[in-house]
């Protein structure tokens, strides 16, 4: 379906032309004065120079030539020249009409879909997910979902940490307490055991406390970084142990990810960038392009226009070991040549800047991705605490991802027994646990993801205000509205909006037809707030045109007939929306 913004412009430019004047002055705004105007065109000020005219009279043309529009109940013409519009209703009407059949409520698929990576979640695998690594998923899933819907083809890529010192670490920390462990006899030829040599609680354990001891202890330290090298070599006895840390640790991440409704269709990590490093590294030396710097293989990514000093692209260190760059490299590689990649999109905080303006520099240079292909980090800010320092628990120590979440869901189970006595026990907390999240999503998707936000769990789990709580119990409102309808006898129609009656009305209608351009928008720009922003419009809409109408006594049946066909398509646009950022909504709360 055309943009109803699109429809209005042209009917608009279509006067414009008809009064003899260049049409394209005919734009059409959302109105500065919604007291005055629905939608309104400053055209007429902008041709006035042109045509040498007082931009009131053009704009008295104009209006002149649009009497009999289809589109346009009232142009107003005020000084110096603004052209106020109020839409007929009936044009209204038919848009919502048609959005109510058409497929994603008329939003226009790309003639060519891309194949975008989204590149999110990042965990470091045998680290506690803590809360650094929520605003990368949570983002990252929405973007995915935003672009899919908008008729991509997405493939959403964990890219775990799981070649990283971490591991080293835990290796020797185990050796540390296990040292008669087979994995460590450099002599042994056999199997290695099928029984790992922790469980994932104690797994959880080990890495602290290895961490902890490479602070405080070099030799160890210098350890571990052996070890790491020994795995990504692929040392037998190492690469054994590192399997089982995987195969310990990965089940929990996955489990971690599930309860924040947030899916990969790859569960890769750094490690299967493995393979193609080699090969990738000899063309960057043959090509001239990575040349020797103390030791070090590097690529100058330094451009003349920089204004500030970017050093070189690290490739690989002295001791020939890969680096998070070269990892990057190559599974940019791994995504052009197994996934034709047109668009890689990376979530990571904007600490990591640096880092990605190198690998996207030596990737072009290189010849890794083709011209067009685009290379994206979405740099995203920190999640303070209500003092505006990042979050801590409350002992200092970095919150768990965990704990966060029982906080939520304990406040908001809390906020629901207060207004639901009548909700068992068992309904009350599934349904915290699913308002919980729509808290928690919402009140990270709504901010600018550049910006830093407060985490304020008093102000996330209200039902009121811009909220995730607040869409949720609009919706539910309106299923509760649809059962009762249904409840008595009838069912319900479709398409059987009528031309609204008064303001509230009509304006809840215009906030639906917006929803195509507003999800186009979302895509382009990558920016899950939008979609929340028009979330908030529509909710406060729909409650304004609820709190000022009584349907479900209404006795013109036809009336109430279009009315509840209005409250269904709400529902519809809500519900399609709160899935693309993630999260979903009860049955009732
Ligand atoms: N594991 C990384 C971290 O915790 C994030 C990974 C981001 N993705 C990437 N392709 N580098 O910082």
């Amino acid at each position: 379906m055309k943009k109803f913004l699109d429809l209005i412009s042209e009917e608009m430019k279509r006067g414009f032309a008809a009064a003899g004047y260049d049409a394209n002055l005919g734009r059409v705004t959302a109105s500065n004065r919604p007291d005055l105007c629905e939608y309104q065109c400053n055209g007429a000020m902008a041709g006035a120079k042109t045509y040498h005219k007082a931009p009131l009279i053009i704009a008295q043309e104009v209006a002149g030539c649009l009497k009999d529009s289809g589109i346009f109940a009232q142009v107003g013409v005020a000084a110096p020249g603004f052209l106020n519009l109020k839409l007929k209703e009936s044009f209204v009407r038919d848009y919502v009409n048609e959005m109510a059949c058409s497929p994603k409520f008329g939003l226009e698929m790309p003639e060519k879909p891309r194949n975008i990576v989204v590149d999110y979640g990042g965990a470091n695998v045998a680290k506690p997910l803590h809360v650094g690594h929520l605003r990368p998923a949570i983002i990252g899933e929405s973007i995915k979902r935003i672009c899919r819907y908008c008729g991509h083809t997405v493939t959403g890529d964990v890219h775990l940490g799981d070649w990283g010192t971490q591991m080293g670490l835990i290796c020797m920390e185990l050796k540390r307490r296990q040292p008669e462990l087979v994995y460590f006899d450099e002599d042994y030829q056999g199997e290695y055991p099928q029984e790992p040599p922790f469980t994932v609680e104690q797994l959880g354990e080990i890495y602290p406390a290895a961490s902890k001891r490479a602070k405080e202890d070099p030799a160890f330290k210098e350890a571990a970084l052996e070890a790491t090298v020994k795995i990504q070599k692929g040392v037998r006895g190492y690469d054994a142990l590192w399997k089982q840390i995987m195969a310990v640790s990965l089940p929990d991440l996955k489990r971690n990810y599930a309860d924040l409704n947030i899916e990969f269709d790859l569960w890769k990590g750094e490690s299967d960038a493995k393979p193609l490093i080699p090969e990738m590294v000899e063309e960057m030396k043959a090509s001239g392009l990575a040349h020797e710097s103390d030791g070090a293989l590097v690529v100058d990514v330094k451009e003349e226009t920089d204004t500030k000093e970017i050093p070189p692209c690290l490739i690989l260190k002295s001791d020939g070991a890969a680096l998070y760059a070269t990892t990057d490299l190559a599974t940019i590689k791994d995504r052009m040549e197994n996934l034709h990649a047109d668009a890689i999109i990376y979530l990571a905080d904007k600490r990591q800047e640096m880092h990605f303006l190198q690998v996207f520099r030596v990737a072009r240079k290189a010849g890794l991705v083709k011209p067009q292909t685009q290379l994206v980090h979405i740099p995203f800010g920190t999640m303070n605490a209500k003092d505006g320092k990042p979050f801590k628990t409350r002992d200092g120590g970095v919150m768990q991802l965990k704990s966060l979440l029982e906080d939520i869901n304990e406040e908001m189970y809390r906020k629901i027994v207060e207004s639901r006595h009548e909700m068992s026990q068992e309904e009350a907390a599934g349904t915290a646990k699913v308002v919980g999240l729509s808290a928690l999503k919402y009140g990270d998707l709504s901010n600018q993801a550049g910006k830093d936000y407060i985490f304020d769990i008093d102000r996330f789990t209200s039902f009121e205000g811009d909220t995730g709580p607040y869409i949720l119990y609009t919706i539910v409102r309106i299923k509760s509205i649809l059962g009762r309808y249904r409840e008595l006898g009838h069912e319900i129609a479709p398409q059987a909006i009528r031309e609204a009656e008064n303001d509230l009305e009509k304006d809840l209608m215009m906030q639906l037809a917006g929803f195509n351009a507003m999800m186009e928008g979302a895509c382009a720009d990558l920016a899950p707030h939008k979609v929340c922003a028009y979330l908030y419009d529509l909710a406060n809409a729909l409650n304004r045109f609820y709190h000022d109408t009584r349907i479900l006594t209404e006795e013109n049946e036809k009336k109430q007939a279009g009315w509840i066909s209005l409250l269904s398509l709400t529902l519809r646009v809500l519900e399609s929306c709160i899935d693309v950022l993630g999260f979903s909504a009860p049955e009732r709360m």
